[in-house]
């Protein structure tokens, strides 16, 4: 595979729509984010890291202070906001996908979902220090199990599915960035 230069044709069929990397806890969306931003020229930005700057507290301070529901508002205020800007490469939390409200922002840029089998998503997430409040405790298998479940179905609306076993971040958003062109054939072909 070889690499694309920021000048990359594909930046400019993408009309400066912004790419949301949705996906399950540990899926690697900030990390694939990175790269794929560098490809195409295109800035990053990650909703975690805003909602933590702007609030000054930490996701888990969040949630245990005021509650997934807050966190949930927060989120979807600051989705809103980057929904407001274009050319953006943009990580999302895993959850974001559970607001009906957020999917409106969502579908107005491109929409790609890195899915993991569930023993790999567990090995990535045992070997990662990140506090995640949703998946404290010791049933972490059983607690990602039942996410799973509920999200699977909201994650499967994206507009690219990108199925991800132990390649390189590097490597998974070259893929993306081949598989693109795909996506924008057929958002083409609705206008
Ligand atoms: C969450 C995922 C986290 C963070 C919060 C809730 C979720 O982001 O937004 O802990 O509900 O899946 P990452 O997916 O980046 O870990």
């Amino acid at each position: 595979m070889g690499t694309f230069s920021s000048n990359h044709p594909l930046k400019e069929r993408l009309g400066g729509r912004n790419l949301y990397l949705i996906g399950m806890m540990g899926s690697g969306k900030s990390s694939t984010a990175v790269p794929l931003a560098k490809m195409l020229d295109y800035k990053f930005i990650d909703i975690d890291e805003i909602i933590e700057k702007s609030t000054k507290k930490s996701i888990q301070r969040i949630f245990a202070e005021d509650g997934e529901s807050s966190f949930r508002a927060i989120e979807h205020q600051v989705l809103n906001e980057v929904g407001q800007h274009h050319s953006l490469i943009v990580a999302t939390g895993g959850g974001v996908v559970t607001n009906s409200e957020n999917w409106g922002i969502l579908h107005q840029g491109i929409v790609i979902w890195l899915k993991l089998h569930k023993s790999d998503l567990l090995k990535r997430l045992k070997a990662d220090s990140n506090e995640r409040p949703l998946l404290q405790g010791k049933e972490l298998a059983s607690r990602l199990d039942k996410l799973l479940e509920e999200r699977n179905q909201q994650y499967s609306e994206a507009d690219l599915h990108i199925s991800i076993k132990n390649e390189s971040p590097k490597e998974v958003a070259l893929t993306i960035l081949t598989k693109l062109p795909s996506i924008l054939k057929s958002l083409h072909d609705l206008s």
